[in-house]
C-alpha cells in the first residue's frame, strides 16, 4: 500500500514537473484538454504571420489520443480511447505472420492489394446485399482514418459545408477543415427515458442542407452514443441527399458490434443512394487489431478515381502484409462476428451496474463499444475537470464529452466510457470509480 502510495505520489511530482517545465518553454499550454480556444473547427487566436497553416489553428490534437498519455501518465486504467487490451483472433496474426516470412514486404497495389478489395466486395454481397465492383469501387486505406479524409479531400472545395450529427467522432471536424469544407452540426439529442434513443429534429436536420451541402457524415453504429440509425431516420437522410443533391459519406467500423437483435442497414442499399454514398469501414474494431491500420472506402468508380489520387499522393498505400491477412479475416465464418458482438454485449453489462452505483447515469448503446453518461450528480464543473479528476485521483481514463461538440459547452455534462477492454481491466475500474462521491443535489 505505502509502496503504490509513494509511486503515485513519483507520478503525480512528474507530471507537476513536465507541466512546469512546459508553461516555463511555452506560453500556450499544448494540452488539448486545455487548449479552450481552439476545438472542434471553431476558429483559433490570430497571431499574424507566421510558419503555420491557417488551418490547424482551427482545432487541437486529439483529446481521445491526448487522454490515453494521461492514462499511462497516471497508471490510470484507461476506458478513453477505443483500441482493446485483448489478443486478435490468433488466425489473422497467423495469416500476418506468414505474409511477413512469404515476403509480401513490398508496396502493395495503391488502392489495395487485390486478394482484399475481393474480400470486401464479396462481404458487402454477403452482409448487405451490395454488388461492389473489386476493380473499381474499393480504396484501400491506412485505417478508416485515412478513408474519410481522403474522401473529403477528394469531393470537397472551398465553400463546401459538411453535415455532421453531433456529439461526433472528433476527427471528422478537423477532417472538414482540412478538406476546405465548413462543417455544419445537427445535435442528436439524448434519451429522456431509461433506455431510450438518441434521436435528431428533422427541421434542424433540413436546415442544415443548402445549395452549399457537398455531404453528409453518417456515423451508424455510433461513436460516441451507441446510437444505431434507423431505416426511417436513414431515409429520411437520404430524401434530403437527393432533393439536394448532396453525397453521403458513411462510416460504419462497428457494423458488426450490436447488440439486443439491432440491425444495422448501408445507406448505399438504399433507393437512390448508390450513386452519391461513399461506404467506409475497415479491420480495426471488427477484428481488434486497431494498430494494423487498414481501412476502405467503398464509393463508385468516378469518386473511387479521386479518393485513390488523394489515396496515393498521401500514403501510397497501406501495409501489404496486413492486406493479406484482411483477406484472411474478412473470410472468417458467422459465428465470429455472433461472437464478437456478445462478447461486447457481456463487456457493456459488466461495466454499466458499477457506472450507474458510482453516480453516471448512463446512456445504454444500441451499438458500437463505448457508453455515454451524464456527470451531473458528482458536481463538477465541467466535463475536462471532472475527466482531470478522474484520470488523476481516482486513476480512470474517460473521454470528456466537450471533445465531441464543436461548443464545448453542450458536452460540459457527459464524459465517455470505452469498454473494450478485459473483465479484470472493467473490474479494476470499478473497484476505483467506487470511491467517487456524489454531491449534486438530485
Ligand atoms: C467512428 C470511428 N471511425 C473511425 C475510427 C478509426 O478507425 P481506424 O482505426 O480504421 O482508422 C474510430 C476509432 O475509434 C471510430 O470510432
Amino acid at each position: 500500500m505505502a509502496d503504490r502510495r509513494s509511486t503515485k505520489a513519483k507520478k503525480k511530482k512528474k507530471a507537476a514537473t513536465l507541466t512546469s517545465r512546459k508553461s516555463s518553454r511555452q506560453k500556450h499550454p499544448k494540452s488539448p484538454l486545455l487548449a479552450k480556444d481552439a476545438r472542434n473547427g471553431a476558429p483559433g487566436a490570430s497571431r499574424g504571420k507566421q510558419f503555420l497553416s491557417d488551418k490547424v489553428g482551427h482545432f487541437t490534437e486529439s483529446v481521445i489520443r491526448e487522454m490515453t498519455r494521461q492514462a499511462m501518465l497516471y497508471g490510470a486504467v484507461n476506458l478513453a480511447q477505443g483500441f482493446p487490451d485483448f489478443s486478435a483472433p490468433a488466425e489473422i496474426k497467423h495469416a500476418a505472420q506468414q505474409a511477413v516470412a512469404a515476403d509480401v514486404n513490398q508496396y502493395a497495389i495503391t488502392w489495395g492489394a487485390k486478394n482484399l478489395r475481393n474480400a470486401i466486395a464479396r462481404q458487402m454481397g454477403v452482409w448487405q446485399g451490395i454488388t461492389v465492383d473489386p476493380e473499381k469501387e474499393i480504396t484501400v486505406c491506412c485505417g478508416s482514418t485515412e478513408a474519410m479524409i481522403s474522401t473529403l479531400l477528394a469531393v470537397c472545395n472551398a465553400g463546401d459545408e459538411v453535415v455532421i450529427f453531433e456529439p461526433f467522432y472528433e476527427n471528422y471536424g478537423p477532417d472538414s477543415v482540412l478538406s476546405g469544407a465548413k462543417p455544419k452540426f445537427v445535435k442528436l439529442r439524448p434519451p429522456t427515458t431509461d433506455g431510450g434513443e438518441w434521436t435528431f429534429d428533422e427541421k434542424e436536420l433540413r436546415r442544415a442542407f443548402d445549395k452549399h451541402t457537398k455531404a453528409i457524415i453518417v456515423n451508424t453504429p455510433n461513436n460516441p452514443t451507441g446510437k444505431v440509425f434507423t431505416r426511417a431516420e436513414l431515409e429520411l437522410i437520404r430524401d434530403l441527399c437527393v432533393e439536394f443533391n448532396v453525397l453521403a459519406i458513411t462510416d460504419e467500423i462497428y457494423e458488426h458490434i450490436l447488440y439486443e437483435g439491432t440491425e444495422h442497414l448501408s445507406m448505399v442499399t438504399l433507393d437512390g443512394m448508390h450513386e452519391r454514398t461513399v461506404t467506409i469501414n475497415g479491420m480495426s474494431k471488427t477484428y481488434s487489431v486497431t494498430g494494423w491500420r487498414v481501412g476502405w472506402a467503398v464509393a463508385p468508380e468516378r469518386i473511387t478515381n479521386a479518393i485513390r489520387k488523394v489515396h496515393d499522393f498521401l500514403t501510397v498505400g497501406a501495409p501489404a502484409p496486413l492486406q493479406e491477412a484482411g483477406a484472411v479475416a474478412l473470410s472468417l465464418p458467422p459465428e465470429y462476428y455472433a461472437k464478437l458482438a456478445e462478447g461486447y454485449r457481456v463487456r457493456r453489462d459488466h461495466l454499466m451496474p458499477s457506472l450507474t452505483a458510482a453516480g453516471f447515469k448512463c446512456f445504454r448503446p444500441r451499438g458500437a463499444y463505448y457508453v455515454m453518461t451524464d456527470i451531473s450528480a458528482f458536481g463538477y464543473k465541467d466535463d475536462v475537470s471532472f475527466a482531470k479528476y478522474l484520470v488523476q485521483e481516482i486513476g480512470v481514463a474517460t473521454v470528456p464529452g466537450s471533445s465531441f461538440y464543436r461548443d464545448p459547452r453542450d458536452g460540459a455534462r457527459q464524459v465517455r466510457f470505452a469498454f473494450c477492454k478485459k473483465p479484470q481491466t472493467l473490474d479494476d475500474a470499478a473497484h476505483r470509480l467506487a470511491k467517487l462521491r456524489v454531491t449534486a443535489r438530485p
